[in-house]
């Protein structure tokens, strides 16, 4: 176990003003962890840190620099000493990666491998990687335990798979603890002070229905009513946000050696009816909604086998759908 007190630099939160990132960040401050961000801001502003600066009263150091300029990265890691690296910086929209796969794999694998060499060149050895339960692709089984084949089957989670490989494949990573954390499917918010604040048109779930509870969207879109689930509705594993960040915490305390992965979700699905229901039932909010045929690439059912992460880690998640509809809104109503 790592004794946080050993660290004697602070810990390198890139992609930090994001969605998950900035909870991360909350978290650190929560503990008294000194960190430092790094952030292009292509898919975030600087609203959720500018709000745990004020929550925490503290100054957060941002630096602006996109991983994919190894120059930039380079000077920033020889100006900074680091204890540990989490990495959750990356693009993470399946529509645009199937778009345009350059760019994601020029953002997710180039940039990551430019972290990667400036982490070996600094010897920092306490590391966690953003991967998803994408890496997956359509279940042969369920629950998905991290035994089941990789088999993504779009750039997105061809370029999480690739990232993956750059840390297991790499003889360094034998020497350092590294995690990589395969998400599920993460929702709600910090304490209710810092939410999810996509750019634009959502494409997941729960900033969807929120979108309609506020009023900006007429009515929910649900992506077919024929798969073979209870109510006929795509199942998924939804995880609280506080939680997810409390499995990064056990992550980063654990000081075993070698590459391991681990699921982070719940451990049971629930489908977009029963989110639905749920979110309204909280919230005392109705979200109307209209079946559509099935959306691209979509699979029926995604739910996480949590046994690992719960054994080696003594990880598990705590709150339910309820805490999750319920903190989802009360940041964004
Ligand atoms: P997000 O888009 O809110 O945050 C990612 C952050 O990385 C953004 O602030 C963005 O500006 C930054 N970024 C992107 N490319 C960059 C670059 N080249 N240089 C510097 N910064 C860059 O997304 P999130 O939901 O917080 O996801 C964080 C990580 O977790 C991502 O790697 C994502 O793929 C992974 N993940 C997310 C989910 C999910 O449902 N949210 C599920 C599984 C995995
Ligand atoms: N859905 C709708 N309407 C919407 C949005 C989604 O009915 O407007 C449905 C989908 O069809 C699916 C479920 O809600 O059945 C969940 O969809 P999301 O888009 O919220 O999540 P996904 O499971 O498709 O994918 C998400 C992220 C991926 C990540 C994956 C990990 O988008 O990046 O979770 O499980 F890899």
């Amino acid at each position: 176990m790592t004794d946080v007190n050993t660290f004697s630099h602070p810990i390198l939160i890139t992609g930090g003003a994001g969605f998950l990132g900035s909870h991360m960040v909350a978290l650190c401050l929560e503990k008294r962890i000194d960190l430092v961000v790094v952030d292009n801001l292509s898919n975030s502003d600087l609203s959720n840190l500018q709000t745990l600066e004020k929550h925490f009263n503290v100054t957060i150091p941002f630096f602006n620099i996109d991983i994919r300029d190894q120059d930039k990265l380079k000077d920033f890691f020889n100006e900074h000493r680091f204890s540990a690296v989490i990495h959750f910086a990356g693009l993470k929209s399946v529509a645009e990666s199937v778009a345009n796969p350059d760019l994601y794999h020029d953002n997710n694998v180039v940039g990551s491998q430019n972290v990667i060499d400036c982490i070996k060149a600094q010897g920092i050895k306490n590391l966690i990687f953003s991967s998803s339960a994408t890496v997956y692709g359509d279940p042969q089984y369920l629950p998905i335990d991290e035994d089941h084949p990789v088999q993504p089957y779009n750039p997105y989670g061809e370029t999480k798979a690739q990232v993956e490989e750059l840390f297991i494949q790499d003889e360094y990573f034998k020497t350092a603890s590294v995690k990589l954390l395969r998400y599920f499917n993460p929702v709600g918010s910090y304490k209710c002070i810092i939410g999810e604040k996509p750019n634009g048109m959502p494409n997941n779930l729960m900033p969807y229905i929120l979108g309609v509870a506020r009023g900006e969207y007429d009515f929910l879109n649900i992506y077919g009513d024929d798969y073979e689930t209870d109510d006929g509705t795509g199942v998924r594993d939804y995880i609280h946000v506080t939680d997810l960040m409390e499995a990064h915490w056990s992550a980063l305390m654990d000081d075993v050696i070698g590459c391991e992965i681990y699921n982070v979700g719940c451990g049971k699905g629930f489908s977009v009816k029963e989110m639905v229901k749920a979110f309204e039932e909280v919230n005392q909010v109705k979200i109307p909604y209209q079946i559509q045929p099935r959306r691209d690439g979509d699979i029926a059912t995604c739910y996480a086998a949590v046994d690992k992460i719960k054994n080696h880690l003594n990880w598990s998640a705590k709150l339910n759908l309820e805490s999750m509809c319920r903190d989802a809104w009360s940041v964004n109503s």
